[in-house]
């Protein structure tokens, strides 16, 4: 594989950063599972590095378009058969897929995503997936109206003035989200740098 100094693919330090205590949170829940859906999969480094980590799963990676030709060199030159191509998938359009899968993950997209965005999404859950489905959420959030730390408070800042739609959301509404879409609040696990790994079962 090329370093991506020289093959030009995009890189985010962040998620070379995080990967592997994301991976640590995650695997647990997936040994029994063999498909998962990556919502907003970004650079497609985690979709390279966890389709890597765990070869009886089919990762199906997913963004919107303009993220799509980074992805798909991330897994051409991993050698991988287990990462699919990019879905294009806006969580508040039709784009769907009519597959289902064993579990649905996405790293920090929430924050990124308005509220109506993070609807869209928990109402399509029961459609994508299989009975015992999960769903993993990693980022931050807030709990009881309070920011969990000071960067966190910065970053929603930082977050609106980009995009006003943007902005951490909080916990409850979340898990409540997920209830009417007919999930069962499984654990909420404390990740490093403030974030959280949330996760649901159908
Ligand atoms: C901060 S990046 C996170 C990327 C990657 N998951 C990571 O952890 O590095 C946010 C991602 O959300 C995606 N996104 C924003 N709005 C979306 C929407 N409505 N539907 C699907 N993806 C969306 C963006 O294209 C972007 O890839």
């Amino acid at each position: 594989m090329l370093p991506h100094e020289i093959s030009n693919k995009p890189y985010a330090q962040s998620s070379e950063e995080n990967k592997f205590v994301i991976l640590q949170a995650i695997q647990g829940f997936l040994t029994e599972r063999s498909s998962v859906l990556e919502i907003a999969s970004g650079t497609g480094q985690h979709a390279v590095y966890f389709a890597e980590q765990m070869p009886h799963i089919k990762w199906q990676t997913s963004d919107l378009t303009d993220a799509h030709a980074g992805i798909k060199q991330w897994i051409a030159d991993s050698d991988l058969n287990n990462v699919l191509p990019p879905l294009c998938l806006n969580v508040s359009e039709n784009d769907w897929p009519a597959t289902r899968y064993d579990a649905l993950f996405s790293a920090n997209s929430f924050h990124i995503m308005s509220k109506s965005n993070v609807e869209d999404l928990f109402a399509h859950l029961s459609q994508v997936l299989n009975a015992n489905g999960l769903v993993m959420i990693y980022g931050p959030f807030n709990y009881n109206g309070q920011y969990t730390s000071e960067s966190n408070a910065r970053f929603d800042d930082w977050l609106k003035q980009r995009n006003p739609h943007s902005g951490i959301k909080a916990f409850e509404w979340c898990n409540q989200l997920a209830e009417q879409a007919g999930l069962n609040f499984l654990e909420d696990i404390e990740m490093p740098q403030n974030n959280r790994l949330l996760v649901w079962k159908i």
